[in-house]
């Protein structure tokens, strides 16, 4: 593809994520827009890295997990004329974290729903993040190739618990056995169904008109009831509105059948029609326009590489502005210090490549030795600092000790290289005890496992009587000073250095709540940010 303008070439970049609750089909349709995108010529090669789904407890396959989404946690691939970078979420709940910040980094979502199940509890909160940005969000209704809910149902359920108004772009004719198609409500055609396979085909059947006497033909049982449903939901619902969309308030909706290769084309029109291109990003001091030609981006994920013996790590990075060329060169803000980067990743459906250009909207990786942390911000120089990337109060927590007290310091320094890639939360109190929180317990076991394969240490995970922590912020010096005094047992320091206090239980917190109405307790703080 040719290179055009920066302005021209940010304008057809896509950058998008899939949220759902596991088993709604991510993987599936991930996989369908990839075979659609032609980046890949057939299914089958993405769906062999769930296979640590439902293995919880199992390091090989947590390892293979992890190793493997190294290679798929970004997809580029172009479709008609546009750029597409679809960012991978983790599967598991226990890296909700991760998926948390990855949502940081994109302009859309596409949001699946499983037709049977209906809004269940992850796609929930994943909802509730996007909206922290008001991230545009396409809602693909999935599985109607089974027995499901009535659509209807499914529509005042999104509506009603994820608190979005609904615009239905198209209507579907039947479900499991009998489904026929999908009626689209804007070009008033019928698209019939055909169940697809591993590759795409491109014989799909329109019929054009609800009266349509061959619809009569064809589904002489069902069509009375299409009709009487399209015109419901002609009347009932509101028409799409882009601009309502692009707000975060109105999510237009789809149905069809991933597995299938159904709806996956239109999706990707979607994303290609509404969804924004690279949006302005916020800085502490400025908002950054995609097309301004100097460099800027942030780091949204670290993830350690496939080959645990040389202990390098790939930090992502979303561009917000300017063009990435190997050899540029730029300033790390945290540290003030001057990076070249000449080996930038670029990622493709199943391969990562050298990048050679890359624009507003496109992640890449930055080989990492450690310099380089989530939330971190690179400029051409600019003193910038990229908001809003979170950390959410941990919700479990172990108190960390090597076996072999001699490897105390190897101990220290694994978690701090750990916690600064976002794989756990470390806290150090008064007492010296390096106290792990986690979001799902299942990062514990890959720290201690970690800690083991690339540190060489053996640690000892002891249960801590701390069960909720709240980062704290003062009114004044003398508030800190006096709360230091009398809260030190139950106070300590983040890897940023941000106090934070560690309560026993609901209880506890919230009397030492209201002993201290001045102080502040939050549950989500940003990353780099120093709270005052
Ligand atoms: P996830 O990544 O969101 O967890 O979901 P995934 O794509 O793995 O899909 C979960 C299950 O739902 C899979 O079945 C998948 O084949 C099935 N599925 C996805 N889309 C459709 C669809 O349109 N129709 C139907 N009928 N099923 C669909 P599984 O039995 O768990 O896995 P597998 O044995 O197929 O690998």
């Amino acid at each position: 593809m040719s290179i055009g303008s920066l302005a021209e070439e940010v304008a057809r970049r896509r950058t998008f994520a899939i949220i759902s609750h596991p088993d709604a089909g991510k993987t599936t349709l991930t996989e369908k827009l990839l075979l659609f995108g032609g980046a890949i010529q057939q299914a089958g090669t993405v769906k062999a890295r769930k296979s640590a789904k439902h293995a919880t407890s199992d390091w090989m396959e947590v390892e293979k997990q992890r190793g493997i989404s190294v290679s798929s946690s970004v997809m580029q691939f172009d479709y008609v004329g546009h750029t597409i970078n679809l960012l991978d979420t983790p599967g598991h709940e226990d890296f909700s974290e991760d998926t948390y910040r990855v949502l940081t980094a994109v302009d859309a979502a596409v949001m699946v729903i499983d037709a049977a199940k209906g809004v269940e509890e992850r796609t929930i909160k994943l909802l509730d993040v996007c909206r922290m940005r008001n991230t545009p969000i396409i809602t693909f209704i999935n599985k109607l190739d089974r027995e499901v809910r009535e659509p209807i149902s499914l529509i005042e359920e999104v509506e009603l618990v994820l608190k979005i108004d609904c615009a239905p772009l198209a209507w579907p004719l039947g479900m499991g056995k009998r489904f026929r198609g999908v009626f689209d409500l804007r070009h008033d055609r019928l698209l019939r169904f055909a169940a697809g396979e591993s590759r795409v085909s491109t014989d799909e059947e329109l019929i054009e008109g609800l009266d349509n006497p061959r619809l009569d033909e064809l589904f002489p049982d069902e069509i009375g009831a299409l009709r009487g449903e399209v015109e419901l939901m002609r009347a009932a619902s509101a028409p799409f509105d882009v601009e309502l969309f692009l707000a975060g308030m109105q999510t237009p909706v789809l149905f069809g059948s991933a597995i299938n290769n159904f709806g996956v084309r239109e999706i990707l029109q979607a994303l290609v029609d509404w969804a924004p291109a690279p949006q302005p990003r916020q800085a502490a001091s400025r908002e950054v326009r995609p097309d301004e030609p100097a460099f800027t981006g942030f780091v949204f994920k670290i993830q350690a590489n496939m080959d645990p013996r040389h202990r390098d790590r790939i930090a992502f990075l979303r561009i917000c502005s300017g063009r990435y060329e190997p050899g540029c060169r730029v300033v790390h803000q945290r540290t003030g210090r001057e990076l070249k980067l000449a080996h930038a990743l670029s990622f493709m459906a199943n391969e990562r490549v050298a990048s050679e250009s890359a624009v507003a909207g496109d992640i890449i990786g930055l080989h990492n030795h450690g310099q380089l942390q989530i939330g971190d911000t690179l400029t051409e120089g600019e003193k910038l600092a990229f908001r809003g990337i979170p950390y959410f109060a941990p919700e479990i927590f172990r108190v960390a000790r090597a076996r072999d007290p001699f490897k105390a310091k190897q101990l220290a320094k694994g978690l701090k290289e750990l916690g600064e890639e976002g794989a756990i939360q470390v806290f150090n109190n008064a007492m010296g005890h390096l106290l792990l929180g986690a979001v799902g317990p299942l990062q514990f076991e890959i720290v201690a496992h970690r800690l083991q394969t690339e540190y060489q240490v053996d640690a000892v995970y002891d249960v801590s009587d701390t069960n909720l922590a709240r980062w704290l912020v003062f009114p004044d010096e003398a508030a800190r000073k006096k709360f230091e005094r009398e809260q030190a047992h139950r106070l300590a320091l983040d890897v940023d250095g941000n106090p934070v206090y560690l309560a026993p239980n609901r209880y506890n917190l919230q009397v030492t709540m209201e002993a201290w109405p001045a102080v502040r307790f939050l549950a989500t703080r940003e990353h780099g940010e120093r709270l005052a």
